[in-house]
């Protein structure tokens, strides 16, 4: 039976190819997508995750808004890679596909309400909804299979020197899910610098040849342009990397681990303390992925666009 997934995310480049692959894999069952102030205010990121689904003809997934902005901090859109409208590159068509009058919170309680099987979160960007459905919801906890999240890193940052973006943007969220007692995976940057979208890339997936290829790979075409001028790297597509993994466990090693948050830092607000060498001999309360099977990851992300219209 196929995982029943909801995609919580801030389209985004690399969020759009994470709706893409979980939309054209036959072992995930998508039943919402839900947005998030991230890349881009809520506004655009809403607008993206809806054109995402019109481009690859993804109808019938519900697509719905949250929060537009962190618990405790003001939206800071990442417009040094995305460009201003969190999805530079292409020209965005109008979306067809509409969006659910409900709020994300609401949508997300809803699905895992009455699903008939635990339901597994895939967030891809700041955790503002996450943590807002856990304190409102917390009865549903139990009904959450559990949280795979894009975010974090064991080591290096790319919004500081140890922060990741979408830990920086609502540490205060990322805290409260961390500890919510949903087992949890952190995706970080530690393991999507390994997913680089190299000109090889972009040229497999444009030569898919489907409508959703070729704006894919214009979409790849400007992330990795972003990345190479800032970082001096291709892009590293990052968020895919948390829905292969729930495709296939065994796309990544992982290790569990102690995972605290830093709220509080000047320089570290939003820092996952990976502790993995146990020095403060805590729980471990965390799956942290590690290595990944690069060939695989590409050719699931491939075989799911060449699936989709
Ligand atoms: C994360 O931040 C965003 O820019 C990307 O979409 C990804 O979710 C990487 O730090
Ligand atoms: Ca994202």
């Amino acid at each position: 039976m196929p995982t029943p997934i909801i995609i919580d995310c801030d389209p985004g480049h690399d969020d759009v190819f994470a709706i893409w692959l979980a939309a054209g894999n036959p072992d995930i069952d998508l039943l919402a997508v839900t947005t998030v102030s991230g890349n881009g205010y809520l506004e655009h990121t809403t607008r993206n995750a809806r054109v995402a689904c019109t481009v690859a003809g993804v109808t019938g997934v519900p697509v719905a808004a949250g929060a537009e902005r962190p618990l405790m901090r003001q939206a800071a859109p990442a417009t040094w890679i995305h460009g201003d409208n969190a999805l530079g590159g292409p020209d965005l068509p109008e979306p067809t596909v509409p969006l659910d009058p409900r709020t994300a919170v609401q949508l997300i309680s809803d699905i895992v309400r009455e699903a008939p099987v635990p339901v597994t979160l895939v967030p891809t960007g700041p955790l503002t909804n996450i943590a807002t459905f856990v304190l409102a919801e917390p009865a549903l906890a139990a009904k959450v299979r559990e949280i795979v999240w894009m975010g974090g890193s064991t080591g290096r940052g790319n919004v500081g020197a140890y922060p990741e973006f979408n830990a920086w943007s609502d540490p205060e969220a990322a805290d409260i899910v961390v500890r919510s007692g949903i087992p949890f995976t952190m995706v970080g940057l530690n393991i999507t610098h390994q997913a680089l979208v190299t000109d090889e890339v972009i040229e497999g997936v444009r030569a898919i040849g489907n409508r959703t290829a070729l704006f894919g790979a214009e979409l790849l075409r400007f992330f990795s342009a972003s990345y190479q001028a800032v970082e001096g790297i291709p892009g590293p597509l990052h968020d895919p990397v948390a829905v292969a993994i729930v495709i296939d466990r065994t796309v990544a090693t992982s290790v569990h681990a102690r995972l605290d948050i830093e709220t509080k830092g000047t320089e570290t607000a939003g820092a996952t303390c990976v502790d993995l060498h146990n020095m403060l001999r805590r729980e471990p309360n965390a799956q942290i992925a590690m290595e990944l099977d690069v060939e695989r990851f590409w050719s699931l992300v491939k075989d799911s666009v060449r699936a989709l219209a």
